[in-house]
């Protein structure tokens, strides 16, 4: 079975708010999914009806086949959960903590003693195997939550802002971890951090006020950035006329228009933007010979994943 997460029409009312408005998605095996919106858009309500842990008030989320609504039980055994923040477990070790958790999940023995071994090893907490974990940095803690929630190697990974309040170093090795682990499982990750999608993840749902306003792959989403395909014309001030006629006549070309604080002294900067998106960056080469512009540089923008989530979860 390929789809481990089933989300169908997912809503939560708190009085007035709707936290989360009718959200459906899915997330197949090997996908690392990132659940991208600004605080308060309602990604960890999500996540905590997916989970199990707060009742929906309509829809229905099915992990590995399994409703979580009617048979809980059965449905988290499927499922490594990291919820929001830091847990406290106060005095407990992070090998106490573990071993009560490998219970818990029905670990025992010889398997036990491995998947011990192997969350110790892989989040490397060696050195702080035997600390009390109040004691730990929050780089350690989230590192300690990740644990318990791959301790008995689930399928299936929901995981609220993993990457939280750790420095870039911790970051990267969070990430790098979920990339090493991805290829067998489904990974729902929500982040605030844009970066974060390019670095881990192939596909971003982006959520704003509690609905879905995007769904696609990072470059899909970058696709619909407004200066997709925009070339980038630097120019001699005193060409600007003569510039913005030559390229506003250019097969395929929408619009060009000056850009505001670019270029260095005595310089002009001309965004072209392209009809529906297209490459014009061969035709603005071309019209630029043919007029025998003074150009001192040419590059086509991408279009930036920050740009594009700016304008879906403002416009929401
Ligand atoms: N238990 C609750 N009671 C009332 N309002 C809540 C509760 N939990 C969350 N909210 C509200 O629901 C909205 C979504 O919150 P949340 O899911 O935590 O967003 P995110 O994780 O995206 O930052 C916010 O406006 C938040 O204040
Ligand atoms: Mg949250």
């Amino acid at each position: 079975m390929d789809v481990l997460l089933d989300v169908e029409g997912l809503t939560k009312q708190f009085g007035a708010l709707t936290a989360v408005d009718d959200v459906s998605f899915r997330v197949r095996r090997g996908e690392v999914v990132g659940f991208l919106g600004p605080n308060g858009a309602g990604k960890s309500t999500t996540m905590r009806m997916i989970t199990g842990y707060l009742p929906a008030d309509a829809g229905r989320a099915e992990l590995c086949g399994v409703d979580v609504q009617r048979e809980p039980e059965r449905a988290r055994a499927k499922l490594g959960y990291l919820p929001e923040g830091a847990p406290a477990y106060g005095e407990m070790t992070p090998l106490g903590l573990l071993t009560f958790v490998a219970q818990v999940r029905g670990l025992s023995g010889r398997e036990r003693e491995q998947r011990l071994r192997e969350v110790r090893e892989r989040l490397r907490l060696d050195s702080v195997w035997r600390r009390p974990i109040e004691a730990l940095s929050k780089g350690f803690k989230r590192r300690v939550g990740v644990a318990q929630a791959i301790l008995h190697d689930p399928e299936l990974l929901v995981l609220d802002e993993p990457t939280d309040g750790l420095d870039p170093n911790q970051k990267f090795e969070v990430r790098r971890f979920l990339k090493d682990i991805a290829a067998d499982k489904a990974i729902l990750v929500s982040t605030h951090i844009l970066e974060e999608v390019d670095a881990i993840c192939d596909r971003a749902i982006i959520v704003a006020n509690g609905r879905i306003v995007a769904d696609g792959t990072p470059s899909s989403l970058e696709a619909r950035a407004v200066d997709h395909n925009v070339v980038a014309v630097t120019l001699p001030a005193d060409a600007h006329e003569r510039a913005l006629a030559a390229l506003e006549d250019a097969e395929g070309v929408a619009e060009v228009r000056a850009a505001n604080d670019e270029g260095g002294e005595g310089e002009i900067v001309l965004l072209v933007r392209p009809a529906h998106g297209t490459d014009v960056l061969a035709r603005v080469h071309e019209a630029s010979r043919a007029a025998d512009l003074p150009v001192r540089e040419i590059t086509r923008r991408r279009g930036r994943l920050d740009d594009i989530f700016r304008t879906l979860t403002s416009a929401a």
